[in-house]
């Protein structure tokens, strides 16, 4: 077992390098074997989802060479079409983009039902809709999802709600389907764009991707190439929250601004100044913070991702901001772990109201889900005292180096191992 142990109230100062975005690499990487070549991928970051769906098209007959430390070559010639089984697809929600890739280069897929953080319910009915639209037979049996077609035709497919993994999964299965596919309603993330960017190199024919509507005219076949992943939008806007919340003056480098436009104007609006350049934003902060009102929403809204991370700065905000999670059913599971800390928070359904107080203090806390175990390190670098976080793995999944890139910045953070006694003990 691992911990973080932080000594809080330090301001940060310096600069920061923005890795490659999870969200994007979770969905290239399995996208790749639509090639039936072989695909280089540059800027992957080194977290262990990806290093999961790595192990997933390994398993599958895939060959995956490390060219250096952020660059893979998957050669997918010799894969064969296996089930993905459940000890390996429940790790994580990303696995379930291996149904639409199986089913759009083999017309057969079986893949096991994902996992992911646990935000309630998180269906995947506009999923499984897409693909029997396109003319798939589509069964869940014994946890398994089991799709399977002829042949793929594309037709008109709207998405009752906004949906990123929906609109990405139909995108993966239509690639090579016949005719055109409409994505109407679609999902307008980042890496919607940069999943479509990826599938026109190897030869697909995307169109609209970043508007409400995708069009996808079906190719008899692609071929390999080569592609970088865009920086990491949630990545950036943890460490601007960051600088933000603890004061100081960081430069967060290797970022795409316009990506990062809601979460800007959310920190100016509670006291920060946000100065934007080519590739990278800095952050100051020396005034203080005063409340603001954040409702999330789907891009190009206040990410959802952002949420937790955006509380924490609220929570010693002057004033009482209001909080407002439209995506998720149940994203403040955080809160808990916050009030221990001190912060004054009220839960009603979807709206979080924050009283701000002054200071928080440092005591054992636990990382609930990946974007919550993030906050929880603001948390910790804000509070007064030493903050102990427990299941950080879950940070793990989604954050490279985040010890070494916070400790550049002043932080004091650690990551340190407890003995399993240890965490039994600790564990009540
Ligand atoms: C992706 O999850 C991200 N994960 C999440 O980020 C992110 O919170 C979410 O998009 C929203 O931006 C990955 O990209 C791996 P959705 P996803 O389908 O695709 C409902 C992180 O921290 N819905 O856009 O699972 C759903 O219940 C993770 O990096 C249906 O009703 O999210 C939710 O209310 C956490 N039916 C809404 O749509 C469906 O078939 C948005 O979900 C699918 C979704």
């Amino acid at each position: 077992m691992e911990n973080f142990v932080i000594n809080g109230g330090h301001e940060l100062f310096g600069d920061v390098n923005i890795s490659g975005a999870k969200n994007a690499a979770v969905a290239i990487i399995p996208a790749a074997i639509l090639a039936n070549d072989v695909v280089r991928i540059e800027n992957i970051p080194k977290i262990s989802d990806v290093s999961l769906i790595i192990k997933i098209l390994d398993c599958m007959g895939a060959t995956v060479k490390m060219i250096n430390s952020d660059t893979i070559e998957i050669d997918s010639q010799a894969l064969r079409n296996k089930s993905v089984p459940y000890e390996l697809a429940s790790h994580f929600r990303a696995s379930y983009y291996l149904i639409g890739t199986m089913l759009g280069r083999f017309k057969n897929a079986e893949v096991a039902m994902p996992g992911g953080c646990d935000f309630g319910t998180r269906p995947i009915d506009l999923h499984i809709k897409g693909f029997k639209m396109l003319g798939a037979d589509v069964d869940i049996v014994n946890g398994m999802v089991c799709a399977k077609a002829e042949k793929l035709v594309g037709t008109s497919i709207y998405m009752d709600n906004v949906s990123v993994g929906a609109t990405i999964n139909v995108m993966l299965a239509a690639v090579l389907a016949r005719g055109l596919t409409v994505i109407e309603n679609a999902a307008k993330e980042p890496h919607i764009v940069d999943l479509a960017n990826f599938l026109n190199s190897m030869g697909a024919d995307v169109r609209g991707a970043g508007t409400d509507v995708i069009k996808i005219r079906g190719a008899e076949k692609l071929h390999g190439c080569t592609y970088s992943i865009i920086p990491d939008q949630i990545e950036a806007g943890t460490y601007m929250v960051a600088a933000a919340a603890c004061g100081g003056d960081v430069l967060v480098k290797n970022v795409i601004p316009k990506h990062l436009e809601s979460i800007s104007a959310k920190l100016i609006e509670a006291g920060a100044e946000v100065i934007e350049y080519d590739d990278a934003v800095r952050v100051t902060r020396y005034k203080a913070l005063n409340k603001c009102n954040v409702k999330t929403m789907p891009h190009p809204g206040f990410p959802t991702d952002m949420q937790p991370q955006m509380a924490v700065l609220l929570s010693v905000a002057h004033g009482t901001s209001l909080l407002s999670e439209s995506v998720w059913d149940n994203r403040f599971q955080y809160v808990g772990q916050l009030t221990r800390m001190g912060a004054n928070i009220q839960v009603d359904g979807k709206l979080a109201v924050i009283d701000g107080v002054d200071e928080l203090s440092g005591v054992k806390v636990k990382a609930t889900d990946l974007r919550a175990g993030a906050a929880m390190i603001i948390a910790g670098l804000i509070a007064k005292g030493e903050t102990v976080i427990e299941d950080i793995q879950y940070i793990d999944r989604g954050y490279e180096d985040v010890v070494q890139k916070f400790a550049a910045l002043g932080a004091d953070i650690k990551r340190i191992k407890t003995t399993e006694a240890e965490s039994i003990v600790n564990a009540g």
